[in-house]
């Protein structure tokens, strides 16, 4: 992959595991086991919701949503549904799982939204948190990195659908 030369390590392969190892023990021991509902928002947080999950030795249901709110590097600020749920929460104890917070509107959102299906109980789960670009009220519940605010690639997430499938989080040096 040409691209990858340009990207910068800013979290390895090694660290995104031993901390996502942490963050499972911790999720399995805080529902004491109990069957819970991931809901992957797609697709920056396909690896991260399997990488996690794979480390819960207790029963995940999978759930996927879509939305979009960026073109490139910037966020439109306009949240649109472009998949919705399939099965039903209600009831349920469900962990939005997000690959990062950045401005906190796409959580804010996708929260209140997720409220309305009346879940059992609704918790946050991101992997990367930029609390510098903060615009709304908006702390995940689970934080697996806090990062500078840097455009960040791999792991999931991209740029105009390219650098997902990087085995770390990587950044621009000059953006
Ligand atoms: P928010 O609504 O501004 O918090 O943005 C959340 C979404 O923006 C994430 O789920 C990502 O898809 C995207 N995003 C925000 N920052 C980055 C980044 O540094 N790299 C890639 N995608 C990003």
């Amino acid at each position: 992959m040409e691209e990858e030369k340009k990207v910068k390590v800013l979290i390895s392969k090694e660290e995104l595991e031993s901390r996502i190892t942490e963050l499972a023990k911790q999720i399995y021991e805080e529902y004491k086991g109990q069957e819970v509902t991931f809901i992957c928002i797609l697709k920056g947080s396909i690896f991260f919701t399997v990488e996690l999950a794979k480390k819960i030795p207790s029963d995940i249901n999978f759930e996927f949503i879509r939305v979009s709110s960026y073109h490139g590097e910037n966020s439109t600020g306009v949240i649109k549904m472009k998949v919705d749920l399939q099965g039903d929460i209600k009831g349920k104890d469900v962990i939005i799982i997000e690959d990062i917070v950045d401005t906190g509107r796409t959580l804010s959102y996708l929260k209140e939204y997720l409220k309305s299906k009346e879940p059992k109980s609704l918790k946050i789960c991101a992997l990367l948190d930029k609390k510098e670009r903060r615009l709304c009220d908006m702390q995940a519940d689970y934080v697996g990195f806090d990062i500078p605010d840097k455009f960040v690639v791999g792991y999931g997430l991209d740029v105009n659908e390219k650098y997902r499938n990087l085995p770390y989080i990587g950044y621009f040096e000059n953006v």
